[in-house]
């Protein structure tokens, strides 16, 4: 039985691009809905093109309204990619366990509270790391906080700006997210992966 995956968007929706591109055909999960606070999300358009049903979120507080959306489309896992709000703690509880996140670093560093798209590199760039990542973690009441399921590593090279850096993270992204959503489609529930690992046909 294939994974019914919701994915949340607020921006461009490269991410969600990765897992519509990856969930098909044999691939034991399928997007089968996009939600977005923000009625002009890039993502919404990626979601239409590949016939996916996308709606926006009246309001993203709205626990009622989140789960009805949800149960509608018999939703086994949620996935942020992207989505800037908190999500709901009534939501929080009915899918604890099953909302995932990605972050544009090696949480438990460069996360939480304001750390978000361009700023996370400019920290990186900051601090003078030399690795930075990509990191899928489980979704809890606090921002970038929750159980860590996997990462994969990228280096930071002299003369990167935000933008550079940006750029080598999301490919890192596009290739983990899609593993990790397949491996818990095929655990049954999300699951934590080894460092940079890819499971076959994801690579
Ligand atoms: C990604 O860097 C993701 O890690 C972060 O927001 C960005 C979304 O990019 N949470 P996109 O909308 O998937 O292109």
């Amino acid at each position: 039985m294939s994974c019914r995956v919701a994915v949340c968007v607020s921006g461009g929706g490269s991410n969600l691009q990765a897992l519509l591109d990856a969930l098909q055909g044999e691939a034991p999960a399928r997007v089968v809905l996009v939600l977005s606070n923000r009625p002009d999300a890039g993502g919404l358009e990626r979601a239409r093109q590949a016939g996916v049903p996308a709606e926006v979120l009246g309001d993203p507080a709205d626990t009622t309204d989140w789960i009805t959306r949800l149960g509608r489309r018999d939703v086994d896992l949620v996935v942020l990619a992207g989505y800037l709000k908190l999500v709901p703690p009534g939501v929080l509880t009915k899918y604890r366990g099953r909302i995932i996140n990605i972050h544009p670093a090696l949480l438990p560093a460069f996360g939480g509270p304001g750390m978000y798209g361009r700023r996370v590199h400019e920290a990186v760039l900051t601090s003078g790391a030399t690795e930075t990542g990509a990191t899928v973690h489980l979704v809890d009441e606090e921002f970038d906080r929750g159980e860590i399921l996997a990462q994969r590593r990228v280096p930071v090279h002299a003369g990167d700006t935000p933008e550079s850096l940006a750029a080598r993270v999301l490919e890192a992204e596009h290739r983990l997210l899609p593993a990790v959503v397949l491996a818990a489609a095929r655990a049954g529930r999300p699951v934590p992966l080894t460092d940079n690992a890819s499971p076959a046909g994801t690579e």
